[in-house]
């Protein structure tokens, strides 16, 4: 009876808001490196994968109606969520993109005459096309393209907003609001985190700002972690090399982190969600490493070990079934061939 109940409030409770993650744009100007670094937060384990995409691939928008089709230009490093979307990655041309979660996100009815993409192959199309962030501004416009999205997991609505940065530290946050495309695009847009929209996110910074050097605000909450790593990153001293840029952008990640808690434990009524991952990529060196929040010790891909041309092969390393002992340094050798994933 129990059961009965709970399972009856949760089919009527609204979508709920499940995904929480930042992202970091980390410039070390006296080394001229850009470096990455992104956290995913979420309600249940994300089965994720890591995928090598090779350029040459024929690739389309998986919608019924006029797909947007384009054919991959850069081949590129991602993670997956559930084998369906492409939710994080690098191409071979340093531009790096995340999505994010963004609750109030609206892509608008369907409209047939714009081509479609599905949010699980939205984030690749850029990783497959742009080599840097003005390229994707110039398109933007032209292509008039359409994300169509469907859920996830039961009951979790899956909607977010895009973040694109290149090896130039140039950056682009991609937001659809009541259907209409808004965007920021420039070197200063290095953070991003969720609700609310970006224009309002930028206002509670600035509200913030002159604070911050006296105190800063503490929760999980979307508006929190954006104010506490727009100040680390305002505040971050220089690196003079790979690592200790990439430990720096690490550093800033892990300091917005939400503790990790399993799946059955989480109290979905407080809206904030356990960081699972993290990512962090060089662009100067080419290097991406992967942090799982229940192992010990990073791994780490290099892009000069892989074939991202196009005669390279589709290649998987499938994290959630490889036992934690094998997935600590460098990945060389671990991934198998595959196929392209179904995206949602
Ligand atoms: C994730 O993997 C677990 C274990 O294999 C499985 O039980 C679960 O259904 C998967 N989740 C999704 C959404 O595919
Ligand atoms: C679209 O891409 C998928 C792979 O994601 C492929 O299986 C399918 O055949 C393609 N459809 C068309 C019409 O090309
Ligand atoms: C559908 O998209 C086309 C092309 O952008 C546009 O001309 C048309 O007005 C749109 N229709 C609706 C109902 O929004
Ligand atoms: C915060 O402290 C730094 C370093 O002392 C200083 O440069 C900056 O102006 C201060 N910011 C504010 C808003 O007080
Ligand atoms: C890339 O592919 C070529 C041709 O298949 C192969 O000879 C070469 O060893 C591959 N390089 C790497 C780094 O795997
Ligand atoms: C891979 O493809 C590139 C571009 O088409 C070509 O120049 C190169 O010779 C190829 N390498 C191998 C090992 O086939």
């Amino acid at each position: 009876m129990l059961f009965a109940v709970s399972y009856l409030v949760w089919a009527f409770l609204p979508l709920l808001r499940v995904n929480a993650c930042s992202r970091v744009t980390y410039h070390a100007v006296t080394d001229d490196r850009i470096t990455i670094g992104r956290s995913m937060d979420f309600v249940a384990s994300t089965n994720s994968s890591i995928y090598i995409f090779p350029a040459g691939l024929e690739r389309n928008g998986s919608v019924d109606a006029n797909p947007l089709e384009w054919t991959s230009k850069y081949g590129s490093i991602v993670t997956t969520m559930y084998d369906s979307v492409t939710i994080d990655g690098m191409n071979s041309a340093g531009l790096t993109g995340s999505i994010l979660y963004l609750g109030p996100s609206d892509y608008g009815a369907r409209n047939t005459s714009r081509p479609g993409l599905a949010i699980g192959i939205w984030l690749q199309y850029y990783l497959d096309t742009y080599d840097t962030v003005a390229s994707a501004v110039a398109d933007l416009e032209t292509l008039n393209l359409q994300v169509v999205t469907a859920p996830l997991v039961p009951g979790v609505s899956s909607v977010g907003h895009i973040s694109l940065s290149d090896k130039s530290g140039d950056n682009l946050i991609i937001e659809y609001k009541n259907g209409q495309l808004v965007t920021h695009h420039g070197a200063e847009y290095q953070v991003m985190t969720n609700d609310p929209f970006y224009d309002e996110q930028l206002a509670i910074w600035e509200y913030w700002q002159p604070m911050t050097n006296y105190s800063l605000p503490g929760t999980g909450s979307p508006a929190d972690r954006f104010v506490r790593l727009a100040y680390y990153n305002q505040m971050s001293p220089e690196s003079p090399d790979l690592m200790t840029s990439v430990a720096t952008t690490a550093a800033m990640i892990r300091a917005v982190s939400v503790p990790f808690v399993p799946e059955s434990l989480i109290n979905k009524e407080l809206d904030v969600w356990p960081t699972l991952w993290r990512v962090y990529y060089d662009t100067k060196d080419m290097v991406m490493w992967y942090e799982s929040a229940v192992t010990p010790i990073a791994i780490y891909m290099d892009f000069g070990d892989y074939n991202l041309s196009n005669n390279g092969t589709v290649q998987r390393l499938g994290l959630a079934e490889t036992s934690w002992e094998n997935l600590y340094g460098d990945m060389k050798g671990k991934f198998a061939d595959a196929k392209v994933f179904k995206p949602i």
